[in-house]
């Protein structure tokens, strides 16, 4: 969730959505994102739509889940009343922020109202995002007797030097804990790790996917750092304080990270991420990725359905007005155009293993495909069976592969 908003028209204060909304809904999955807008302190890189206790502005914690219920409760009059088919929902994602901030009970009760609202599939994955110094196993037994199935610890890193670079306040001995209480509570469990930190070497970052590997986690994201405009890492590296993060190492980092976890057993499914099994891939982020309808609850939080996209006042104490007044907290929409959604199909689909049907692309972009295996940025006999896969090298080209995918 970044923490721009888009420009876009204004959207209505009833929420009312257009009516090509409604079209083919009953084709598409349905998930619903929880964005939970606290922190502790702001990492000195994340310029995430999240805010620490001084940042608030009357806003309070403490009645953040009756406001979000309060979407949630209204998200259903609102696509009922725009026709759009009701469905269970596939998938529920508590992320931020720090969701594990609020009291369990909170996040508990809005994956109630969730579940009241709209049903949840019987085999929903609902997972939250957490840091490792938010929870115990208490937090982590509750949340599963809940109906929480997932938990996603935020690692970044198994070493202090480049924890201290990105301002992450958890002791890296947690880990081990933390995924061993969510184990105990019958949870899945994700790791994020981040690398190309200002300071960060090699063997630094093979020490943390090492470490990460160790836990034996259902699901691993390693992202490469990315210094946001606007965040205390791009002030200090400007000032020269930081490095910037080369990306030449960033790529090997990478090329690291994909055979350290392939001999480990996680195959890899989108280009940032990695999985044991098919079953344990993220259904709701694939939902994102292959342009499924989700309703993003929350200050800041971004919804799709059928083609329409809107944002929500980003403040949590303007979020906060608006639906105590009885307003939808949507701020800003687009009616994205065929040109528009097709481009968004091939750049999201592409990253994905296996997700882009190549049949499916116009003439340009078939003949480009042939070009892209010549060029090892494609792989050839995924694509001979019609399928597009990416290699490794085209997994860190991957912008460019659709650059070239969609020349015509
Ligand atoms: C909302 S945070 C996860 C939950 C929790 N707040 C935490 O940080 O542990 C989502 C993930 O985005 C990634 N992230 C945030 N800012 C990033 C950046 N500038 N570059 C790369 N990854 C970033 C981090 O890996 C983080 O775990
Ligand atoms: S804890 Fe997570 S959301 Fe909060 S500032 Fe750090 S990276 Fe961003």
């Amino acid at each position: 969730m970044a923490s721009a908003l888009p420009l876009g028209e204004p959207a209505p204060l009833d929420g009312l959505l257009p009516p090509t909304a409604a079209v083919g809904a009953e084709e598409r999955a349905f998930g619903v994102y929880v964005h939970v807008p606290f922190c502790r302190v702001r990492c000195g890189y994340c310029d995430f739509n999240t805010y620490t206790a001084s940042e608030l502005r009357g806003a309070r914690q403490v009645d953040y889940a009756d406001h979000a219920i309060g979407e949630v409760r209204m998200s259903r009059r609102v696509l009922e009343a725009s026709g759009v088919a009701e469905r269970p929902a596939e998938t529920v994602f508590f992320g931020g922020g720090t969701p594990t901030l609020l009291p369990a009970g909170d996040l508990v009760r809005m994956l109630a109202a969730v579940r009241a609202e709209f049903g949840l599939a019987a085999t929903a994955e609902v997972t939250t995002e957490a840091n490792p110094d938010s929870v115990d196993a208490a937090y982590l037994a509750e949340l599963a007797q809940g109906g929480f199935t997932r938990v996603s610890f935020g690692m970044q890193s198994a070493v202090p030097h480049v924890l201290a670079a990105l301002d992450r306040t958890h002791d890296p001995a947690r880990v081990p804990h933390v995924v061993g209480w969510a184990r105990d509570a019958g949870l899945d469990v994700s790791l994020d790790l981040i690398y190309g930190t200002p300071g960060e070497s090699l063997d630094d970052w093979r020490r943390s996917v090492e470490a990460a590997i160790a836990e034996r986690p259902d699901h691993l994201s390693a992202y490469a750092l990315i210094v946001e405009d606007g965040t205390k890492l791009a002030r200090q590296i400007r000032r020269g304080a930081l490095a910037q993060p080369s990306d030449d190492l960033q790529a090997d980092m990478y090329e690291l990270a994909d055979e350290l976890l392939g001999a480990a057993g996680y195959a890899w499914y989108e280009v940032s991420n990695w999985a044991t099994s098919s079953e344990h891939r993220s259904r709701h982020n694939l939902g994102y990725w292959r342009g499924d309808d989700w309703w993003g609850v929350g200050p800041g939080a971004h919804s799709h359905v059928g083609g329409v996209r809107w944002w929500n006042a980003k403040h949590p104490s303007a979020y906060a007005d608006r639906v105590t007044a009885g307003h939808s907290p949507a701020v800003g929409r687009e009616v994205l155009d065929a040109p528009t959604r097709e481009t968004e199909r091939v750049l999201l689909a592409t990253r994905i293993r296996d997700g882009l049907d190549v049949a499916s692309l116009t003439a340009g972009g078939r003949r480009a495909v042939a070009a892209l295996i010549a060029d090892d940025l494609v792989d050839a006999r995924t694509a001979l069976a019609g399928g597009l896969t990416l290699t490794r090298r085209g997994r860190l080209l991957a912008d460019a592969v659709v650059r070239r995918l969609l020349e015509d």
